[in-house]
């Protein structure tokens, strides 16, 4: 397989509520055993070679769920933080996070601070984790920011292009995801994104979140390097 062209996958990982709901458990017990497959999507981008990983793991939306499953999403978080500690340092991942940590549990803020401190240094790959993420969100945000810099005479409105404003998302100094893979089976976004993937490829799976292993992550990148990315040019062979 080669994957040279391959810097950057988002996955949007869904699923976990049908998942325990088949089993007969509580749709939290999803969310719990999602998180092995994280270990899988990490191990799997790390055997490609694949420097960037986004994850959404939490959207400003999923906050209107009820909550007893917000708080349990929250207390995952920072335990399996704890958990693959020592993943982390072992595979030199180094993590990061997008999102609005303004509206998070402070518990979660500081867990996300303490890990990116430990990991600022490892260089094999980075894992993004897309926490009370959404892109219509980080666009406002980004757009208040601008805002306020052209009243204060620091930004020139003649000075903004695509680049710019880029650079003000959270995703800044990121590569655009080259690849988006969205397990559970529905075929949308859901506000993961948008400005980043205009050129990404989407490739979407009906495998529900906690079954996902390093061998469908192999498999969507085979799909993905038979993929023709135009960018709106012509192919080579036109
Ligand atoms: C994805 O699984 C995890 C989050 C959105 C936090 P879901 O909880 O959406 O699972 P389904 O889609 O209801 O099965
Ligand atoms: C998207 O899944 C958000 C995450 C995976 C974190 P949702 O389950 O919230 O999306 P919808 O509601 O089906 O669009
Ligand atoms: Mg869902």
């Amino acid at each position: 397989m080669n994957n040279k062209d391959i810097e950057h996958i988002g996955i949007i990982m869904d699923g976990n509520g049908r998942w325990a709901k088949k089993l007969g458990k509580e749709r939290n017990f999803g969310h719990k055993c999602g998180v092995n497959s994280v270990e899988e999507a990490i191990n799997g981008c790390l055997d490609l070679g694949v420097k960037y990983l986004t994850l959404y793991t939490f959207s400003t939306e999923n906050n209107n769920r009820p909550q007893s499953e917000v708080s349990a999403l929250m207390d995952l978080s920072i335990s399996s933080i704890n958990e693959k500690i020592n993943l982390f340092i072992e595979k030199k991942v180094k993590f990061s996070v997008i999102g609005d940590m303004s509206k998070l549990d402070p518990a979660v803020v500081d867990c996300f601070h303490w890990i990116m401190e430990e990991t600022k240094d490892n260089d094999a790959m980075t894992l993004i984790i897309a926490m009370n993420y959404s892109s219509r969100d980080e666009i406002v945000r980004a757009v208040k920011v601008m805002a306020s810099e052209v009243i204060l005479g620091t930004l020139n409105i003649d000075d903004i292009n695509e680049k710019m404003i880029s650079n003000y998302l959270d995703t800044k100094n990121l590569p655009d995801p080259d690849l988006i893979i969205r397990t559970g089976g529905e075929f949308r976004l859901s506000n993961f994104l948008l400005w980043q993937a205009s050129y990404s490829e989407l490739i979407f799976l009906d495998i529900l979140w906690p079954d996902f292993k390093k061998a469908d992550l192999f498999a969507a990148v085979e799909e993905y390097n038979k993929r023709d990315r135009r960018f709106g040019k012509l192919s080579n062979n036109d």
